[in-house]
This record gives structure tokens, sequence and C-alpha cells, in this order.
């Protein structure tokens, strides 16, 4: 697992990359403010994520660390699922060091710095959402070879973690790093025609996803502590799914 981790070799950064992050931070701060999780909007501020630069990630692991005992650690990109799982239990978030291109800013198809920090890190400050993300990779990491009960994790952790839609004071807001990282998303939620389904495991583990077009259909959790308490039944109702799976193999 550690050759995973590499050091984030700032200067190596150019000017156009601090742009990009600049322009991705102002296209972000111009959305909609009020769609947004005030929890999220709370980790921002907290974290102090508006600077103009690309951040250093050793000053920001710090800085979560004090709040919640949480550090990053630098990673050249995606890892494997069992190294991710194993990280997050450890309270050890993985942040990609690389930033998109300037001919990326609308779409990048590989997380970014930017969609690391900005889209994931300020929900760790909220206490029930990380307990989440710890219990839940507890259960994923002991299932990370079959490859059927991967794809209906892998749903979980998309329509809540990266698509993710919360109530808060009556009104819905986002929450999902995916979205909050994404103007085109953020549009798409607010689309009348696309549905927004009350979160429940089993219609999400009924739901595939495709990560590289906007969503046609979203999940609400009605607040945080709600989705913690989803994951008692989780190991219950993925095994009924792998069940149906193995009898429809069989023709019955
Ligand atoms: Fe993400």
């Amino acid at each position: 697992m550690e050759n995973n981790f590499i050091d984030q070799d700032y200067d190596a950064y150019t000017a156009e990359d601090h742009l990009v992050w600049q322009e991705l931070n102002r296209r972000q701060s111009a959305m909609d403010q009020r769609r947004i999780s005030k929890e999220y909007l709370n980790g921002v501020e907290l974290l102090q994520l508006r600077e103009s630069r690309i951040p250093h990630i050793a000053t920001l692991s710090e800085k979560l660390s004090g709040y919640t005992g949480w550090s990053l650690v630098p990673v050249k990109g995606l890892i494997p699922a069992e190294d991710f799982f194993n990280l997050i239990i450890d309270k050890r978030y993985p942040v990609t060091t690389v930033i998109r291109k300037a001919n990326e800013i609308d779409f990048s198809e590989q997380p970014d710095i930017f969609h690391d920090i900005l889209g994931h890190l300020p929900l760790l400050i909220n206490k029930r959402f990380s307990d989440w993300l710890i219990a839940y990779s507890k259960i994923a990491i002991r299932y990370v070879g079959n490859e059927r009960a991967v794809e209906l994790l892998a749903r979980l952790y998309w329509y809540t973690y990266e698509m993710g839609l919360i109530v808060e004071e009556q009104e819905v807001k986002v929450y999902g790093g995916a979205i909050i990282t994404s103007a085109n998303e953020l549009d798409n939620v607010w689309d009348s025609e696309v549905p927004k389904h009350a979160f429940n495991t089993d219609f999400v583990f009924r739901t595939p996803y495709n990560p590289f077009k906007l969503q046609n259909e979203y999940f609400v959790i009605n607040d945080f502590t709600s989705l913690y308490d989803s994951l008692a039944s989780l190991e219950n109702r993925l095994r009924h799914h792998l069940s149906q799976v193995a009898h429809n193999q069989v023709g019955v």
C-alpha cells in the first residue's frame, strides 16, 4: 500500500495550475450556496478552502486533524479499493496531487486535487458523516473480492458520498462531492424532471449509475444520523441482493 503514497511536489505546480485551482474555486463560490448543505459550507469555512492557490496538503492535514483526527496522505490518483478502505478505517484520507488541465475545467474524468479537497474534505468535519464513512469502509473491505457485492456497495457510495442530497431545514440540499464540484450536476439536481427518491438501501442497490453523465436520479437522506443508522441493516440487505443474483443465475 505504501507505494501509493507520494510527496506533493509543490514547486512543480505551474502558474497555470494555480489559475485552474482559482477558477474552479471561483466557479464553485458562484454556485447558489443556498442549494448546498450547511454542514458542508461550515467545513469549507473552518478549513479555509477558498484560498486562491493550490493548498499544501501537509498544512491542510494539520488543520483537519485539529478538528477531527483525520489526516491527509498525498497520492498519485485513484488507488485500489482495499487500500482506500484501509486508509479510511485509519482516518487517513487520500488526496490526489494532480490538478486537471485548463481544458478540463468543465469536466475532469479523473478525480483531481480540487475534487478531492473541495468535494470531500469539508464533510469529514461532520462527526456523523465521518463515522458513517469509516463504518461503511469496514463493511466494504470484507467484500473486495466479490465482484457483485463491490458493484452494489459502489452504488451506495455513489448515491451518497458523491451524489447525495440531504434535507436541512425542510429543504433539499446537496452534500455529495461530485455534485458540489460540478455546476452542471448542481443544475441537473434542480431540474424538476429528474427524480429525487427518499434514501433506501434496497432501492440504491437496484439503481445502476453512469459516472460520465449527468445523473438520471438522486437519493435524499433525512440527516447524517439516519444515513449512519442505515448501516445496521446493510449486510443483511446486501446478502439478500446477492442471493437474488445467485437465484437468477441458476435460472429458477
Ligand atoms: Fe470523489
